[in-house]
Formats: structure tokens, C-alpha cells, sequence
């Protein structure tokens, strides 16, 4: 394994806020660290990156214990929410800062920049200030300059909160993209199910820090361990001891084994979300927009097969 977490640990006020939390990485893979807002996430970055001394627990790069490096010397690149760039520096003196500290001569920093640059697709925008380009462009900026040194692993904290909704997805592509590219490392820390389903080859849920369940995002989300799972990386039924998702009860007009009532409908365009009274249970279904699926409330409908 090229990346490995072992029972890291951060107390703040006697609590472990980080608990003994382990996971393992391989090269080029992107894991997505997905959980509530105060579960631990920003503060295992934090460690990892070497901001913050955890208390107990191991950081391993290529089986090396990273722990007592500092973070400038670390080889971990961070890329924080608000990006933190330099407002009064060009797009390409953002980019090249880091080399000044690695023995980069003015030329060949110039040249690294612009080659960063190309590839996350802002050389035309090199001599421009920082503060003239927009919230994606910036993100990229921000990128570049956190590849540039190289990094073996990078850490993303919750990098897209900041944008507009559709900038959010298209951004959430340019990333994987750009993370592909470079075969790097990366940890993406997100309280947004959709974008760590879509963005992660593995993620992670965590709670109360520690990880409850890992692995791939089809996994995952079909085969949850608990309800806390199921319940955080979408909407679920459960039925007995069994976790049903909305999409997975299928309406019908006429036929199908259980009968029920629409009680309620809420319109979502490319979707529509009933919940249905099955036996006084309410049960959600996720239904396609499409001319078969527009019920109406109270009107009857059968679905099948899940208790
Ligand atoms: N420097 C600190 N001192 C005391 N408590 C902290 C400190 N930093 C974070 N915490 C607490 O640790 C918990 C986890 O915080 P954080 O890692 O920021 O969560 P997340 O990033 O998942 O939202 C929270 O309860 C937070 O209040
Ligand atoms: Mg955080």
C-alpha cells in the first residue's frame, strides 16, 4: 500500500475527536472522506498534512512514518476551501511559489509554471491578477500551484463548497480529470453525498471520527453496513432489517404483488419523489419523469417485491 493510516488519534477538551482512525490508499487512487459536519474530517487533514500534532497513531508514505516531518518538507500539498491564493500576485507567481523553496531558478520556475498551467488548462491567463479570474479558474490556480512541488499525496478540504451549484459538477470532472492526469494521491473531504459518490474510487464514511464503512461508491451505496450508511449517502427505506432505497420501489398503475396509496408527490423535473402508504407503513419511491410514472394523491398503485 503506498498510503496508510493507523489508528490516528486527536483529542480536543479530553474527546476524541479523531478516533483511532485507519484506512488504507494505493498510488493514484482518490479516496473521498465523506461525513457530517464535525465528524473529524478538516482535523485529519490537518494531521496528515502535518498542521496539527495528532496523539497518538501513524502516517505512512511507502511504509515511511511521515509523522515528525514538517509540512513544508512533508511532500503532502493541501488545497483549502477558500483556496488561499496571493491576491496581489499574477496567476503564474501563484503557481510557482513553492519552488522559490526548492532551488528553482527564476527561469526554470517561469517555464514549471507555465507547463502546470497548460495542463489544468490557464495558460492564457498567466500574467493576468489572481483576483480577476473567476471561482473555477481560481480552483484550478489553486491546484497547479499545490501539484507543482510534487506532492505524494494531496488533500482537498471540501474544495467546491464555495462555488454556484453547476460549477460545482462541471468542476467535480475537471478535478478527477486533472487527479487522473497526475496520478496522484488524493484524499477529497466532502459533506456532499452525490460528490463523493461521483468524484471518489473509494470512499470513506465517517462519524463521530472514525470511518463506519470503505469501499467503492457501488458498494457502498448499495450494500450499506448500517443505517447511518444508508441514510448518508442517500434516502432509504428500511424495512425490517433490510435497507431499500427510493429508486428501488417501482409504482405501478395496475398489477404487482402490494398495493398502496400516494400520499404525497413532490416534482423534482428529471424525477418524482412519491411516499406511498403500503399496510400504514410510508414507504419513498424515487420515480423516473415519464409518462408512466405521474400518479396522483390517493391514488391507488401497486408495487412489488420488497419485504
Ligand atoms: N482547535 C480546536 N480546538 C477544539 N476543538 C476543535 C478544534 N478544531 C476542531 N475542533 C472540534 O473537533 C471536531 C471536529 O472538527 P473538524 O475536524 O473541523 O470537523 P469537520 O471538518 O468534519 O467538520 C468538532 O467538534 C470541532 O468543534
Ligand atoms: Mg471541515
Amino acid at each position: 500500500m503506498y498510503f496508510k493510516v493507523r489508528n490516528l488519534v486527536k483529542k480536543f477538551n479530553g474527546l476524541n475527536v479523531v478516533d483511532k482512525l485507519s484506512f488504507n490508499m494505493e498510488k493514484g487512487e482518490i479516496l473521498c472522506l465523506l461525513g457530517p459536519s464535525g465528524c473529524g474530517k478538516t482535523t485529519t487533514l490537518k494531521m496528515i498534512g502535518g498542521f496539527l500534532k495528532e496523539d497518538s497513531g501513524e502516517i505512512l508514505v511507502e511504509d515511511k512514518d511521515i509523522c515528525s516531518i514538517p509540512p513544508e518538507k512533508r511532500l503532502v500539498a493541501t488545497v483549502f476551501q477558500s483556496y488561499a491564493l496571493f491576491p496581489h500576485m499574477s496567476v503564474i507567481k501563484n503557481v510557482t511559489y513553492g519552488l522559490k523553496f526548492k532551488g528553482y531558478n527564476k527561469k526554470e520556475a517561469y517555464e514549471k509554471g507555465k507547463e502546470y498551467l497548460d495542463m489544468v488548462g490557464l495558460l492564457k491567463y498567466k500574467d493576468k491578477n489572481v483576483t480577476k479570474l473567476s471561482g473555477g479558474q481560481k480552483q484550478r490556480v489553486a491546484l497547479a500551484r499545490a501539484l507543482i512541488i510534487k506532492p505524494k499525496v494531496l488533500l482537498l478540504d471540501e474544495p467546491l463548497s464555495n462555488l454556484d451549484a453547476k460549477l460545482r459538477i462541471k468542476m467535480r470532472n475537471d478535478i478527477k480529470e486533472i487527479q487522473k492526469k497526475f496520478n496522484i494521491t488524493t484524499i477529497f473531504v466532502t459533506h456532499d453525498q452525490e460528490e463523493a459518490l461521483s468524484i471518489g474510487d473509494k470512499i470513506a464514511i465517517m462519524d463521530k471520527g472514525k470511518i463506519k464503512q470503505i469501499g467503492s461508491p457501488k458498494d457502498v451505496y448499495n450494500n450499506p453496513k448500517d443505517e447511518f450508511v444508508a441514510s448518508f449517502v442517500g434516502s432509504v427505506n428500511i424495512i425490517g432489517d433490510k435497507f431499500i432505497r427510493p429508486e428501488n420501489i417501482i409504482l405501478d398503475k395496475k398489477g404487482g404483488a402490494i398495493k398502496g396509496t400516494i400520499v404525497s408527490k413532490q416534482f423534482l423535473g428529471a424525477c418524482i419523489d412519491y411516499v406511498v402508504n403500503i399496510d400504514n407503513k410510508y414507504i419513498k419511491s424515487k420515480c423516473i419523469n415519464n409518462n408512466s410514472n405521474d400518479f396522483k394523491i390517493g391514488e391507488v398503485v401497486y408495487t412489488r417485491n420488497f419485504y
